[in-house]
Order: structure tokens, then C-alpha cells, then sequence
């Protein structure tokens, strides 16, 4: 990173300091302030609005231009012309793979997709009707109990066949999660079948019966996955990085990435949105519904974004998905879908999202081709964290790579009380 420009910060006591400007290959210039502390300051930005908290080469945002880019691909090229593990061979990697490279990633994958049958046990501690959220964040930590031959962060080796086994065994556990929450049998995965088609086996085949993969279904999600895979420094992909800074392993790491993006103000919104949806009901209600978000009663969820002032093109690609596979399936007066489109409408027509520069974002649309394709609402979110455990695993990757990475240990601004002397119980 060079630094062409300085920054001057002059504080009213006449004390300075420089500060070197920095710049990227894309995107706003940053201000390094690691000198700040020769002048015994913090910065202050709490939720960080404004703190890069990393250098990174692997996803690009453009919030205002609404531009996503995975190592410099742009989203709608590789939602259309890519397929999902292409898509993690280049987030891991950097670059797009050679054929026979795509050929030996797939092999690699697909044979690490079983887990250990011990691992299997670890459901049994659930209720059945726990969210399958919990049980992801718990049975994805475990797998760190079953892999000590490649613990050795420091080790590329070690971080590589973690990350191959990460991205090929949490379709494995979500599956795994949604029979334990349905009472059905799991459903081991089979070789025949590419990424995709063998998470939906393990998800809805039944020993019962044959289960062939829709492939206008298959693609769907396929197209899904690539959108959620990375997305910069997200709140969960922030948990990663920090948890990754102390030297955890890669499995606790992810784990507590899932932790992160349950919540409903990040990966939890597309739950909440499809919820909001069914909530509504008609279209007739979308007016009054509206209100009431403006009189601040709750938020619209699947709009909004702490990055996109501008469409999230990660939207628009899920509004075209919604729409082929409705028509695909002859859903096309789907009522979720007409009541999210005239929501849409109704919004980015009136000042109040205008001004806040409110627009749909990936968590919008995604409820409603989830929910056709067959998953059900309460495992909406494990598909998001599925999908971006490549991005999690690849920005912890990275960060273990820089030989210069350190612990991350932001400071505070303490209002608390000043020091005062403990008052024994007689006199309180
Ligand atoms: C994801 O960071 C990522 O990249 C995340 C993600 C990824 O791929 O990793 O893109 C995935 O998490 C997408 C976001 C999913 N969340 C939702 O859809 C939940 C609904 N959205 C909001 O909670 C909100 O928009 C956030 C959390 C997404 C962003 O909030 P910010 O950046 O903290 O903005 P803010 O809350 O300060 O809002 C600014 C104003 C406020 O109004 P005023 O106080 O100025 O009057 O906009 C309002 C907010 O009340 N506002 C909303 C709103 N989002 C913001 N009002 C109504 N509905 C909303 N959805």
C-alpha cells in the first residue's frame, strides 16, 4: 500500500502529527492511524462507519455505485456464468481455475464431504425443535474435536485441507440439521453428484424413495450460494477475522461466524423478511404496513445496508432468480412474491427510503426462491451461512497468510466512574 498524500492532525494544544493517506487498487483512500497513539489518542467509531479495519484483495464494494466484485469479477458475470465451487476456488485462491484444476478441486471437495460418524451424536443433545442456527454454531465448532492433525494455523497445509474440509462439510451438518429438525433419517451425501445437487439430496431425499435433483432448482441455488459467498468485512466475516487474530482454529472461527450472522440485522434477515412477508399478507396492506415502519414501529426487513446506498446487485440478480424459477415452477401469481415486488415499489417511491437511501438488499428476494425451491423458513439462514463459509474461510486465510497480522484488540472511550474506595456493606 503506498503512500502518496499526508494528513496533518493539529490539536488545539498545538501539538501535530502526520498521517500518512493511503490507497488502494479500488475504492475510498484511508487514513493510517497507527501513529495516533504517539499523541496518547484513540479514534472513535463505534459499529465502525468509518474504519478499515483490514487490507484485503479479495472482495470490492462499491456502496454507492452498487458494484460487488470477487477478486475483481463482478457478481452478475459470475451469478450467470460461474457455479458455486468455481466461485470458491477463486475466493480461496485468486484467480479463476484451469480446467484441470477445476477438475481436481471438485474431486477434492466431494471427497471430504462425509463427516465422522461420532460427529452425528453431537445432534442428539438438541431438542428437536431447536433452531437450526444453534445447531449449526455448535456441531460446526465440534468438527475442531475430530481434526488434530491439522490444527497448525501457521501451517498453509494445514489451513488448506481445514478449508477444504470446512467447505465440504457444513452441506453435510445443515442438512444434517434440517432431518434432525424434521425427525427424518440423515441422508449421506453421494459422489455422483456435483456441489449443489448433493446438498439438495441430503436436504429432501428420503430412504423411502429415489430423490433426482430439479436441475432448474439446483441452478437456483447454485445462483444463491455464488451471491452470498463473500461480502468484504461484514459484521460475521469481522467475528471471523477477530476470533482468527488469537490464533483459534478455523473450525471455532467459522463457528463463531454463524453466531454472528444469525442475528436478524444481518444473515437473519432473509427469516425475517420472508416472516414480514407472510405478516402482510395482501398487497391491500402494504400502504398501512409501510406507515408503520416510517412511524419507526420496526424496520422493513431485506432493505437497507450499512454499504449500499444504491441497489445491492446482489437484489437485482435474486429479483430476475425469483422470477425465472416462478415461472419455472408455474408460480408466477406467487403472492409473496407480487406483495415483495409492489413493497418494493411502494418504497423506493416514497421520501422516507429515499432520503435514507433504503433499498432492497440480498436478504429480500431470497426468502421467496428459497421457500420454492423447498427449504423451509427456519433454515433459511444456515443456507446463508453455508454459502458463506467460503468467504469466512478465505478472509481468515488470508489474514493468517500476512506474516504481519497481530491480534485485533480495539480500545474503548470509558465513561465509567473514576476511582473511588469499596464501601463495606455496614455503610451502603
Ligand atoms: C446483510 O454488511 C454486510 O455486508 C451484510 C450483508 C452480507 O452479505 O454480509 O450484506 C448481509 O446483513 C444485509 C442486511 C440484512 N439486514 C436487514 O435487511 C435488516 C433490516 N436492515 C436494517 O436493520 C439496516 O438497514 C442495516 C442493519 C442493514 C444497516 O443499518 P445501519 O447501516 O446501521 O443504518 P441505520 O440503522 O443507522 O439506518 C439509517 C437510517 C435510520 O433512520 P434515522 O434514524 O436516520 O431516522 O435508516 C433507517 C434507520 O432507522 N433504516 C431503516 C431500515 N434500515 C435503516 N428503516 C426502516 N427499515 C429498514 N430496513
Amino acid at each position: 500500500m503506498e503512500s502518496k498524500r499526508i494528513a496533518t492532525l493539529t490539536m488545539d494544544d498545538g501539538r501535530s502529527i502526520e498521517l500518512p493517506i493511503l490507497s488502494g487498487t479500488l475504492g475510498p483512500d484511508v487514513l493510517d492511524l497507527r501513529n495516533l497513539a504517539k499523541l496518547g489518542l484513540f479514534t472513535y467509531d463505534p459499529a465502525f462507519f468509518s474504519t478499515a479495519s483490514c487490507s484485503s484483495k479479495i472482495t470490492f464494494i462499491d456502496g454507492d455505485a452498487g458494484l460487488l466484485y470477487y477478486r475483481g469479477y463482478p457478481i452478475e458475470q459470475l451469478a450467470e456464468k460461474s457455479d458455486f465451487l468455481e466461485v470458491c476456488y477463486l475466493l480461496l485462491n485468486g484467480e479463476l481455475p484451469t480446467p484441470t484444476q477445476q477438475a481436481e478441486f471438485r474431486e477434492l471437495i466431494t471427497h471430504h464431504t462425509m463427516v465422522h460418524d461420532q460427529l452425528a451424536r453431537f445432534f442428539n443433545g438438541f431438542r428437536r425443535d431447536a433452531h437450526p442456527m444453534a445447531v449449526m454454531v455448535g456441531v460446526v465448532g465440534a468438527l475442531s474435536a475430530f481434526y488434530h492433525d491439522s490444527l497448525d494455523i501457521n501451517n498453509p497445509e494445514h489451513r488448506e485441507i481445514s478449508a477444504h474440509r470446512l467447505l465440504a462439510k457444513v452441506p453435510t451438518i445443515a442438512a444434517m440439521t434440517h432431518k434432525y429438525n424434521i425427525g427424518e433419517p440423515f441422508v449421506y451425501p453421494k459422489n455422483k453428484f456435483n456441489y449443489v445437487e448433493n446438498f439438495m439430496y441430503m436436504m429432501f431425499a428420503t430412504p423411502a424413495e429415489e430423490y433426482v435433483p430439479n436441475p432448474v432448482l439446483v441452478r437456483a441455488l447454485e445462483r444463491i450460494f455464488i451471491l452470498h459467498a463473500d461480502h468484504e468485512q461484514n459484521a460475521s466475516t469481522s467475528t471471523v477475522r477477530l476470533a482468527g487474530s488469537s490464533g483459534a482454529n478455523p473450525f471455532a472461527c467459522v463457528a463463531s461466524g454463524i453466531a454472528a450472522l444469525w442475528g436478524p440485522a444481518h444473515g437473519g434477515a432473509n427469516e425475517a423478511a420472508l416472516k414480514m412477508l407472510e405478516e402482510i399478507g395482501d398487497v391491500s396492506h402494504v400502504k398501512e404496513y409501510v406507515q408503520g415502519v416510517k412511524d419507526k414501529k420496526y424496520k422493513l426487513m431485506g432493505f437497507g445496508h450499512r454499504v449500499y446506498k444504491n441497489m445491492d446487485p446482489r437484489a437485482s440478480v435474486m429479483r430476475q432468480t425469483c422470477y425465472e424459477v416462478l415461472k419455472e415452477l408455474k408460480l408466477e401469481n406467487n403472492k409473496l412474491f407480487e406483495l415483495a415486488m409492489e413493497l418494493e415499489k411502494t418504497a423506493l417511491s416514497d421520501p422516507y427510503f429515499i432520503e435514507r437511501k433504503l433499498y432492497p438488499n440480498v436478504d429480500f428476494y431470497s426468502g421467496i426462491v428459497l421457500r420454492a425451491i423447498g427449504i423451509p423458513t427456519n433454515m433459511f439462514t444456515v443456507i446463508f451461512a453455508l454459502a458463506r463459509t467460503i468467504g469466512w474461510v478465505s478472509q481468515w486465510n488470508e489474514m493468517i497468510a500476512d506474516a504481519d497480522h497481530k491480534i485485533g484488540r480495539p480500545r474503548q472511550l470509558y465513561l465509567g466512574e473514576k476511582k473511588r474506595d469499596y464501601v463495606p456493606i455496614k455503610k451502603r
